[in-house]
Parts: structure tokens; C-alpha cells; sequence
């Protein structure tokens, strides 16, 4: 159990704020947010990601957690936000957030997302291709301020990590290979083609969960390598590189991840090294930090329904499952149960724990300890903040569940738990007659 959480009577305590009184007060299942924890993880990046050098912007990746509570955090912390679609921007429009702190990423942005873009005065594009850019190109005629743009560079680092979740082999999906230098300037020259855009530099996004600073080093000396090559073939000045996100977070004990503070004193120290090593013009240094910046904070609460036995497994059935966390189900993501009502027990049964959907796989853990437990009891599931809400569904037509902040005993609503309403409220009755043999 994490050092953040308390027990009182066999309770658990998240920011003072009993996993009882969570039930009771906002029903289950229910997604937590520990609100001190999450602005000392925020204050972590914003303390350390700091050069005498260079200019640092930490973007926060929405996808990880996107919702307007969350926004008006990151922007309190004076943290830029990375969207990759109409619906991220829009979010970002309706709390309020500082549209020129916006960077749109995405592989395959829209004419209507670019559009929108350019009208709400977004502050940076992140190109991903040549096609973008002559459509970018076309659309940018009358913007509110000059768009800055980025180009997604992919400098083929593999970073030892799931392989679903790795972005930057030979193959990616996502921007273009460092090697393929004809194309990178003919974006760039497109780019140049229209004076509301400014280019400004590379960005690139080596995958996720990582926990090898080495794979950071080797992404920061690669990309300013290229850069230096590419500025003297072309003349073209960089002024800013963005190394993406991707710092790895502890699911379990298993997972041993490098304190935030040096992940962000390593980057920008090598950022620094290899910028004056290779006599770049780069002034600005960005990193997007998503699930490193929400995941630990972030818990799921669930009540235990009914039990079964089979030969080889205790079952626990939850009232959530893989509605509310695809994770474990799409990733084999692994997380630390605990009963959180029995919570200073020693962890002696052998468990798999079953969400309620009509899919054998829906299992939140097929193999994992956890205190005695009976039905009524709450299971605590830890560091679940990042890609869970995100990638939360309605299969079965199950309600996605509500989400919280908890600050020292306060319990402060972000999002409503969707209702029965909410789920047909976009279909249509349609005449019978139509179906009429
Ligand atoms: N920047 C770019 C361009 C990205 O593609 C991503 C993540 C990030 C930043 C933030 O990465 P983070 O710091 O959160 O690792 N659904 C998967 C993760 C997909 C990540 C996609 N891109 C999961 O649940 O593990």
C-alpha cells in the first residue's frame, strides 16, 4: 500500500478522507483523485524541469486525463497542454486554458480539427506528415496570431517497453523517420511557404513506461545529432525541440521508477550538453509528461458484489471492471489491490477480481493478494489516474462512473457518474412503419 494512504479501523484513508464515506457520499464505482498528492507531483515538474539556459515548458498530455477541473490545474501550474483532437481542444476551450499554451498533436487531425485550430487561436501545431502540412498550409489564411509549428520526428529509439504502447520503431504510425531528411524539408519548405507559420523545431515521443534514463539520453543525443546535420544541409534554424513524455510510474512494487526530480534534472542537463556540443541555435526545451504527472495520484474504488469458487480460482466480482479500466485487459497492466475495508490485515487470499461485463476477459487481476475479504466489502485499486477515465467505454451500456478530487477530508466533484438518460440521449426513436415487411 502506498505511504500516502492511511488506516484508521481497518480503513482506508485517502487525503483524509475515509473509502466509506467515499461510498456512501458518491456511490461506487468511483474514480479518486488525492488532490495534494497530484499538485506535489505538478510542483515536482515545475521545480526541476528548469535550465539557466534554456526555456522549459511542460506540456501535460491530456489523453492520459482530460476534464476541465484538470485543465484549470495545469494551467494554475503555468503548465502548457498537449490535445490530439477536437474534443481535447474543445475541453481546453471551455475551462478557460490559455489556447496559445495549446500544442495539437495527432497523426490524422481533420480539415474541421485544423480549421478549428486556427480559428480558436491555438499556439502550436504539431505536424505530423506532408499531407498536414499542405492542407495546414492552405487553411492558415487569416489565423488570430502566427501558429507555430512543430514537425514530429521519429529518431527510431526503442525504448524497452510494451510493445502496443511503443512509438518510435522504423514503422510507427507517428511522424517521420530522422533518415528520411527529403521529406522532413519539404514539410519544413511548406511550412515556410506561409508567413502566419512559424517553424520552429522537432518534436518526437519515444514511447511510454519507461524507466531507462538511458533511453531519454539516447533520444536527446540522437535528435540533436540530426539536428545539426539538417541545419547545416539546409540552413534551417531550430529554436525549439520538444522530447515528448513517456517517464515510467509505479503500478506495483514490481515497477521502480527514477524519482521525477532526476528525470527532469537528466534531460535537461543532457538537453544542455548535447545543444552546446553540437553548436545548435535551439533556445527552448519541452517535455509532456502525462501518466507521470496523474497516474499515482489517482485511485479506483469499487464494492465487492458476489463471490464464486471454481476449481482453480476465488472469485471477486466487482460493480465496475473493464468499462472503467481497459488497462489490464488490453495492456496486461498490473496493479496493487487492497480491501479497503479490511485494509491492515496481511494479504493472504489468492484472488482473481471479475468486472461485470459479458466478456470472459474482463478481469481487473487474474492472479493477485489481497487482505480477507467478504461481500460489501470496497476495493482499492492504486495509481490507476492515467488511461483509465480516458479510456473508459460504455460497453453493456454500463455508466461510466463519476470522478472526484479529495483534499484533506473535502470530497469536491469533476465529473457526474452518466446516468441511464445520458446513455440513450443521442439515439432516435425512429417510425415503425419503416420496418413494415
Ligand atoms: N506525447 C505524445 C506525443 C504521446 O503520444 C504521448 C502518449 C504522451 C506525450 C504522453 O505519454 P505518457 O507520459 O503518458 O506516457 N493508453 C496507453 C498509453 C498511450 C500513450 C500514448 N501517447 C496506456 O494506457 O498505457
Amino acid at each position: 500500500m502506498k505511504d500516502t494512504l492511511k488506516i484508521q479501523n481497518h480503513e482506508i484513508y485517502i487525503s483524509d478522507t475515509s473509502v466509506r464515506t467515499l461510498a456512501s457520499e458518491c456511490s461506487t464505482p468511483l474514480y479518486i483523485y488525492d488532490l495534494p498528492a497530484l499538485k506535489q507531483r505538478m510542483a515536482e515538474f515545475k521545480d526541476h524541469f528548469v535550465s539557466n539556459t534554456l526555456k522549459t515548458h511542460v506540456i501535460y498530455a491530456s489523453k492520459a486525463f482530460s476534464c476541465l477541473a484538470m485543465n484549470q490545474l495545469v494551467s494554475q501550474f503555468g503548465f502548457s497542454l498537449d490535445v490530439v483532437s477536437g474534443g481535447e481542444l474543445y475541453t481546453a476551450l471551455q475551462s478557460n486554458f490559455d489556447l496559445s499554451r495549446v500544442y495539437f498533436h495527432g497523426n490524422n487531425k481533420s480539415d474541421d480539427e485544423l480549421n478549428m485550430a486556427i480559428e480558436l487561436g491555438v499556439g502550436t501545431i504539431v505536424v505530423d506528415n506532408l499531407m498536414e502540412a499542405k492542407r495546414l498550409v492552405r487553411f492558415c489564411e487569416n489565423p488570430k496570431h502566427k501558429i507555430h509549428v512543430l514537425l514530429r520526428v521519429n529518431p527510431g529509439i526503442e525504448a524497452h517497453t510494451h510493445k502496443y504502447i511503443q512509438t518510435a520503431f522504423i514503422d510507427s504510425k507517428f511522424g517521420i523517420s530522422t533518415l528520411n531528411t527529403d521529406e522532413i524539408k519539404a514539410v519544413i519548405d511548406t511550412i515556410q511557404t506561409n508567413s502566419n507559420l512559424q517553424f520552429d523545431g522537432f518534436h518526437a515521443h519515444i514511447g511510454s513506461q519507461i524507466f531507462e534514463l538511458d533511453a531519454f539520453k539516447a533520444e536527446i543525443e540522437k535528435i540533436c545529432q540530426f539536428v545539426q546535420e539538417f541545419q547545416n544541409q539546409t540552413q534551417i534554424q531550430v529554436r525549439t525541440l520538444d522530447f515528448g513524455g513517456g517517464f515510467g510510474v509505479r503500478y506495483t512494487d514490481e515497477d521502480q521508477p527514477v524519482e521525477i526530480a532526476l528525470v527532469c534534472k537528466t534531460i535537461v542537463s543532457e538537453a544542455e550538453k548535447q545543444i552546446a556540443a553540437y553548436e545548435l541555435s535551439v533556445e527552448e526545451i519541452c517535455i509532456e509528461p502525462g501518466r507521470s504527472i496523474i497516474a499515482e495520484a489517482g485511485y479506483q474504488l469499487y464494492t465487492i458484489g458476489d463471490l464464486k469458487q471454481t476449481p482453480n480460482r476465488n472469485y471477486i466480482f466487482v460493480d465496475g471492471g473493464m468499462t472503467d479500466n481497459i488497462r489490464p485487459v488490453l495492456y496486461q497492466a498490473d496493479y496493487d489491490f487492497d480491501i479497503a475495508t479490511n485494509a491492515d490485515a496481511p494479504k493472504t487470499k489468492t484472488v482473481c477480481i471479475a468486472g461485470k461485463c459479458c466478456e470472459s476477459g474482463d478481469l481487473l487481476a487474474e492472479n493477485t493478494l489481497v487482505q480477507p475479504y467478504q461481500t460489501n466489502d470496497l476495493l482499492l485499486v492504486s495509481s490507476t489516474g492515467a488511461y483509465g477515465y480516458s479510456m473508459a467505454s460504455n460497453y453493456n451500456k454500463l455508466a461510466i462512473p463519476s470522478v472526484v478530487f479529495v483534499d484533506h477530508g473535502k470530497i469536491i466533484p469533476i465529473i457526474k457518474r452518466q446516468t441511464y438518460q445520458d446513455l440513450i440521449q443521442r439515439e432516435n426513436l425512429i417510425d415503425q412503419d419503416l420496418f413494415s415487411l
